[in-house]
């Protein structure tokens, strides 16, 4: 099908989509690459448009938009939905997200973004939502249920996109039947409120029994999210620090304030929980999609996977898991040594999260069956890292 690559209202590519495969097939004409997916800036050559490379990451791109072959539980999702594979889904809503705005038009159709995008749109989540999370739901049967933002989320976790008073929110379950992630996401929202850390707005909510954290969209209809991995694909890599200040050098020559030290905040955030899973895909910058410019920091999210322990017994707690910097694999301890100024930290801040934490972890205690001895356990590692991190500003006297 003859389709235009569109970028909210700017025709970016003219291709051919192959429905079948998902792949593009050929590009007819370039209308304008600057609106392109970040990732494509690289592989483009304005003599052989159609080259293969392009199309080949073009597709890989627009796959990489769908639900992701590792998705939790995906084997009851796709059953519910009667189909084989995530992908079948991606085309069913032009495509549209809501981490970004690129969308597929057919060549001749007339539609206009405005009518369709999900910013504005109401979608129909309920099937979707129980689909995913539930852990008995029925056949997927209404066509509107196909045609909803969920097509197109990546992550690991059980997720879903729903509307509650007009504000779009991301649903996310636990991994596999752990419960600890939505508690983790929200602990990470409070230690980033006390310390003034921009982050996404996590809060707890239960559907069905099941304990899942709940995030407002942080991107709108103008803007889009560049994830890190997209920023790097057309630099140099080192698998070293290079990496690092490489990306804070390209965020701040794209004038994003304060690059450092808001890139700084994740990694101390991490530092404090303990977060294994800060990969590439896990943060990034917020772009003006009108005017292209590089608004600000990605707030912090996904910090899910934190608090691991190996094993705990009534004496010790074992801790196997290390922090993820770029493209290394490292104790906490040394990514921490990023930070140029751990003074401005008011540490102070963070009295009584411990307290906090715990009761939240009581609290639910019914639904997760969390026992009191692991729950003890978390609070200890939590509280290990604040004492740590104190004396890491003390020392720096
Ligand atoms: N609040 C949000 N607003 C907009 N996009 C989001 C939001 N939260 C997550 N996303 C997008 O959804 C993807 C998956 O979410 P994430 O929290 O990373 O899930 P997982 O824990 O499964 O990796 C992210 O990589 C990002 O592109
Ligand atoms: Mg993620």
């Amino acid at each position: 099908m003859k389709c235009i690559l569109m970028n909210q209202n700017k025709e970016v590519l003219v291709v051919e989509y192959n429905e079948t495969s998902k792949f593009f097939d050929r590009i007819y004409e370039v209308k304008d690459i600057n609106y392109a997916p970040y990732i494509l800036k690289s592989f483009y050559n304005e003599k052989d448009i159609d080259n293969p490379l392009f199309k080949t990451n073009l597709s890989e791109w627009f796959k990489g938009r769908g639900i992701p072959a590792w998705r939790d539980k995906l084997d009851l999702l796709l059953h519910r939905f009667n189909i084989t594979a995530p992908y079948e889904l991606l085309d069913k809503a032009f495509g549209l997200s809501l981490s970004d705005q690129y969308w597929l038009k057919p060549y001749d159709s007339n539609i206009l973004y405005d009518d369709i995008n999900f910013f504005e749109h109401d979608f129909d989540y309920a099937e979707f939502m129980e689909a995913s999370l539930s852990l008995n739901s029925k056949l997927i049967t209404k066509e509107s249920s196909l045609k909803t933002p969920n097509n197109t989320t990546d992550g690991m976790l059980k997720k879903a996109w729903i509307i509650e008073n007009g504000t779009r929110y991301l649903l996310k379950g636990g991994y596999k039947n752990d419960v600890l992630q939505p508690f983790n996401e929200i602990l990470a929202s409070e230690i980033c409120k006390r310390l003034g850390f921009s982050h996404a707005e996590y809060t707890i909510d239960t559907y069905k029994d099941m304990v899942v954290s709940k995030c407002p969209c942080f991107i709108c209809k103008d803007t889009e999210l560049i994830t890190c991995s997209q920023i790097q694909s057309d630099m140099k890599r080192h698998d070293s620090i290079e990496d690092y200040e490489e990306y804070i050098k390209k965020l701040e020559e794209h004038h994003i304030e304060n690059a450092r030290e808001k890139v700084e905040n994740m990694y101390i955030l991490d530092f404090l929980i303990m977060n294994e899973d800060r990969h590439l895909n896990n943060f990034g910058i917020i772009r003006d999609v009108n005017t292209l410019k590089w608004l600000d920091v990605a707030p912090i999210f996904d910090n899910g996977q934190s608090l691991n322990m190996e094993y705990y017994d009534e004496d010790e707690v074992h801790i196997s898991g290390n922090g993820r910097m770029f493209y290394e694999v490292k104790p906490f301890d040394e990514i921490i040594e990023v930070v140029r100024n751990l003074k401005r930290i008011d540490i102070s801040k963070l009295d009584g999260v411990v307290e906090w934490f715990d009761e939240l972890l009581h609290k639910y205690q019914y639904l997760t069956k969390m026992s009191d001895g692991r729950i003890d356990k978390l609070c200890i590692l939590l509280n290990r890292q604040i004492d740590k991190l104190k004396e890491l500003i003390d020392d720096g006297d």
